[in-house]
Parts: structure tokens; C-alpha cells; sequence
């Protein structure tokens, strides 16, 4: 066709509800979210059943963690009116289409994926891994595909998840000459993952490293000033290390004034600036980002029911669009009776 219709960027985006969400979020994916929106047609997935898969045994922290994620997504700028929030349990499409998925993909191929392999190998799954969390990258497949999502933004670590989920739309697309499903694109996030307070690992829930959105000011102020620095770095008067040092990382990450970020680098190198000095500045950053989102935060929190409604609001509204995809897969298939 001469005159090519540009193709609106459909995004899937979303997060296991384990926990509430911290720091390392907010550079590498809410932030995003929030510009994203306004960009394109986003819904953002509230994975409980994904959660479920390495917490079945806690289903209470996953129940409790859907209203944070709530709050949190609410609380830093997402616009429900524009973006689509869902939680995925209350759109059983999405099961259903896993189900179809699951035969189209062989269990080699799911302990092969890397991603799997590193998450199995982290939480010492071995041979005892539950059946839903080997088969994960195909719920996810469903996730994506339901919405004929073409978008789909996540950190460097989910790529072969992606991979695989595009492996699955080639082969439903083949064996039922159709073509119902839509193959998407990774956006990966260009910002490296925050390491924690501590400075050994990526700030992850699970390593009691994180500042959380959720942290009041004092806890902020707290976590701040354990964070890992320098340890030669004993007498204000001694030359102090940059690398590796979680408040430099941290004002890189957060400080608009880039100028003043470079001129306390240079003081912290030669010597003569401490650290409560430095941390102190990082304080103000981080409370520049996160005070307006505390205040937001408390409002919503004052209303929790209000919070629910709203996500219902948009799982009704992403269920529509998931039955419709649900009905070309099965026509596809041939499997209307
Ligand atoms: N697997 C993602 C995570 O590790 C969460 C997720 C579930 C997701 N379904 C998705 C991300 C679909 C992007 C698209 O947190």
C-alpha cells in the first residue's frame, strides 16, 4: 500500500506485586512510564499470578502488594484516565491464552531461556522449580499479546523472555495461518540498575538495600547516611574515592545540577569534604523527587477502596480488548463451537 498508516505503539508494561516499589524503579521504569503515557497507549500490569509463581505460599503479600503498586504507580504521575492499570488475576483471558500457548512450546526450551535459568538459579529452584514458574515467559506471552501490545519496555535481564515471547506469536501465527498475533519490540531501559545502600548489590527488595517511594523522610535520611562510601575515607582532610561510592552513584542519578555534582567530585577527590556534607546534599535530591510523592501518596492512602476502584476501572476496560484477542486466537484455531 502506497500510504503506510503509522502504526500506534501499543505498550505492556508491569511489575510483580512482591513488594513495594523503591528507588531503582522510579529511574528505570516509572519515570518512563510517566512520560510514556502521554506518548503512547500504555497499560501497565499488575502481575499477580506472576507474582504467585515464585510466591505461592504468601499469597498475602501478593494480595497486599497489588494496592501499594496502586499507590505507588498513582502516587509518581500515572494518569489512569490515560494509562490502562490492570491486574492481571481479574482478566482470566489471559490465563486462557497461556493455556493455548503452553503447547506451542516445548519444556527444553523454557530451561534454556537465560532469564529463567539466572531467576531459578538465584532462588535455588534446581529441579523442585514450580511448574508455573518454568512457564512463566509464556504467561507473559499472553500478557503482551492479549493487548496486541508492540512495545514493550523492561531492564536488560527480561530480553529473552521477550525473545521467547515472539518465538511463541511466529509459531501461533504459522501452525494457524493467521495473523491474529502481533510480535513485539523490546525498549530497554538505557539507565544501568541502581545498586542498593549497600553497594554490593542492585537495589532489590529481597536484600534489604532499597529507599523505598514509600520510606518517610526520616528512614530516607537513615538509609542515607548508611549508605556505603568510601572506607579509606576516615578524616574529612583525606582524598575520597567516586567510584563505587553510593551517594556520588546516587547524586549521578537524581541531581539536576550537574555542575554542583561535578564540583563536590573534585572537592571529595582532593579532600576536605566529609561525607555527612555530601550526604547531607543527597538528603535534599532525593527529597526534591520523593516529597511530592510522599504527599500524594498520603491522599491516596487516606482512600484505599478509591485506589481499588480505580484499578477495577482499568481491568474492566483492558478486559475488552483481552476477550476480543481471546476470540481471533480461538477462531484461529478453529475452536468455536
Ligand atoms: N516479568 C516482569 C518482572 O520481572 C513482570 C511482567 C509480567 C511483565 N508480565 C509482563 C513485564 C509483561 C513486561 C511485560 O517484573
Amino acid at each position: 500500500m502506497a500510504n503506510k498508516i503509522e502504526q500506534k505503539k501499543i505498550i505492556l508494561t508491569g511489575d510483580r506485586p512482591t513488594g513495594c516499589l523503591h528507588l531503582g524503579h522510579y529511574i528505570g521504569s516509572l519515570a518512563n512510564r510517566v512520560k510514556l503515557q502521554h506518548e503512547c497507549q500504555q497499560n501497565i500490569l499488575i502481575a499477580d499470578m506472576q507474582a504467585l509463581t515464585d510466591h505461592a505460599e504468601d499469597p498475602r503479600l501478593v494480595r497486599e502488594s497489588v494496592l501499594q503498586l496502586g499507590f505507588d504507580y498513582l502516587s509518581v504521575g500515572i494518569d489512569p484516565e490515560i494509562s490502562t492499570i490492570l491486574i492481571q488475576s481479574m482478566v482470566p483471558e489471559i490465563a486462557e491464552l497461556t493455556m493455548y500457548y503452553l503447547n506451542l512450546v516445548t519444556v527444553g526450551r523454557l530451561e534454556k531461556n537465560p532469564t529463567v535459568k539466572d531467576e531459578m538459579k538465584q532462588k535455588g529452584f534446581g529441579k523442585s522449580v514450580p511448574a508455573g514458574f518454568l512457564m512463566y515467559p509464556i504467561s507473559q506471552a499472553a500478557d503482551i499479546t492479549a493487548f496486541k501490545a508492540n512495545l514493550v519496555p523492561v531492564g536488560a535481564d527480561q530480553v529473552p523472555v521477550l525473545e521467547q515471547v515472539n518465538e511463541i506469536v511466529k509459531t501461533f501465527n504459522r501452525v494457524y495461518k493467521t495473523d491474529a498475533l502481533v510480535e513485539c519490540e523490546a525498549l530497554i531501559s538505557q539507565t544501568p540498575r541502581l545498586p542498593g545502600i549497600d553497594g554490593k548489590n542492585k537495589m532489590g527488595k529481597s536484600l534489604g538495600n532499597c529507599i523505598f517511594l514509600s520510606d518517610s523522610p526520616d528512614e530516607v535520611k537513615r538509609k542515607v547516611f548508611e549508605a556505603y562510601t568510601d572506607p579509606g575515607h576516615i578524616k574529612v582532610d583525606d582524598p575520597g574515592q567516586i567510584e563505587g561510592n553510593m551517594v556520588f552513584i546516587y547524586l549521578d542519578a537524581f541531581a539536576s545540577d550537574r555542575k554542583k555534582v561535578q564540583e563536590l567530585k573534585e572537592h571529595y577527590r582532593r579532600g576536605g569534604l566529609g561525607d555527612v556534607a555530601v550526604k547531607n546534599y543527597l538528603v535534599e535530591v532525593l527529597e526534591n523527587s520523593l516529597a511530592p510523592i510522599r504527599v500524594k501518596r498520603k491522599e491516596l492512602e487516606k482512600d484505599p477502596a478509591e485506589v481499588m476502584k480505580i484499578l477495577k476501572r482499568g481491568t474492566e476496560r483492558a478486559r475488552l480488548v483481552a476477550a476480543q484477542t481471546l476470540e481471533d486466537v480461538k477462531e484461529a484455531m478453529g475452536i468455536i463451537y
